[in-house]
């Protein structure tokens, strides 16, 4: 059963039954060195499944939970190896999407839960997202409309007291800091962590990453979709203010992100943010993605985002979208 949760929607099966989380595998083709995280109906499920010692840890299940932040802890005899890949460590989260925790709640058993997409492909934000990744592969799609962050939960280790952060989210760095000190990710993924492989998250179509979408001019003949952070920003001093000048009111995402064909040689256009807030980006940023890796493009140009809060997040995708 595919189901939103606050972040993207998940594919969600009985954590405690392997047989059920095997389907999981099945439906997503994803290899099994690859652990699920696990989404408690309750906090008090999560003595019952993992073994929590440290104090930090303690807190950010406290300050956090339910909401988009996953935590590794020693796992307890009862969660099958097929959910931990093995490892001697469960991801745990609880989410704050009202669908979710009311169905986690009234099934009152743990689910695993992994982003309902093809391995290694883009993450769905919204039920018709899942239906184009797994449609005919499973069950039950609950729509629950758009996500509301957009990319995947932070996930955080604790060693000794300090925090790792092994895939950026909505919960920020600034946010974690005054629970503990944050420790550098080894540049070498130690762990098997897809969400911190190198590739992930990739469109079909070839994708690049520039500082700033000035420096790039599409070749002729090509059709290249560009995806910015906020218009004004992008292509100021290129193309007629007039036309795309920021306005206060929000428009709807379908207008505010489109441009006609030929203007500034790109094909298509997709602007993640008009008024420039990092949140909205990544509430859009997948679902834009995968709008610009369905125009049949010869190339996608992204232009990196201003590296704070979810910002940081938002960066991780486009370098591993990129890398192919
Ligand atoms: O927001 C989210 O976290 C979404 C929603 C559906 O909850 N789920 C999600 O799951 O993104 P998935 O499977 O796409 O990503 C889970 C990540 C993977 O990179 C996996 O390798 C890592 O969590 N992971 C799971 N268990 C782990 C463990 N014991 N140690 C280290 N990494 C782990
Ligand atoms: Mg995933």
């Amino acid at each position: 059963m595919a189901l939103p949760t606050e972040t993207v929607y998940g594919l969600a099966a009985d954590a405690l039954n392997p047989e059920a989380v095997t389907k999981i595998f099945e439906a997503k083709e994803r290899p099994r060195f690859d652990p699920l995280i696990v989404h408690l109906p309750n906090k008090e499920a999560l003595g019952e499944i993992a073994i929590v010692e440290s104090k930090v840890a303690r807190k950010l299940t406290e300050k956090f939970w339910p909401g988009p932040l996953t935590i590794i802890f020693p796992k307890r005899e009862n969660v099958p190896d097929i959910v931990t890949a093995g490892l001697e460590t469960v991801a745990l989260r609880m989410s704050a999407h009202p669908i979710f925790r009311e169905i986690v709640r009234k099934l009152n058993r743990p689910l695993a839960a992994p982003s309902a997409n093809r391995f290694g492909r883009i993450s769905p934000t919204t039920a018709q997202h899942v239906f184009d990744e797994l449609g005919g592969r499973i069950p039950l799609i609950i729509d629950g409309g758009a996500t509301e962050h957009g990319i995947e939960s932070t996930i955080v280790q604790v060693t000794n007291e300090a925090i790792k952060v092994l895939r950026r989210g909505p919960i920020t760095d600034e946010m974690l800091r005054p629970f503990g000190e944050l420790c550098e990710q080894s540049s070498s993924p130690t762990i098997s962590a897809p969400g911190q492989l190198p590739t992930h998250y990739a469109p079909r179509t070839k994708l690049i990453v520039l500082d700033d979408l000035r420096d790039f001019s599409p070749p002729p003949g090509k059709r290249v979709g560009a995806l910015c952070f906020s218009f004004v920003a992008a292509v100021a001093g290129r193309g007629p203010a007039s036309y795309h000048g920021s306005t206060s009111k929000p428009r709807p995402a379908t207008v505010a992100t489109s441009t006609p064909a030929g203007f500034i040689g790109f094909a298509t256009m997709r602007r993640l943010s008009e008024r420039s807030d990092l949140r909205e980006a990544a509430a859009n940023f997948f679902r834009m993605l995968r709008e610009l890796d369905a125009e049949k493009l010869d190339l996608i140009v992204a232009e990196r985002l201003p590296e704070e809060g979810i910002g940081a997040a938002i960066n991780d995708r486009l370098r591993r979208a990129a890398a192919k």
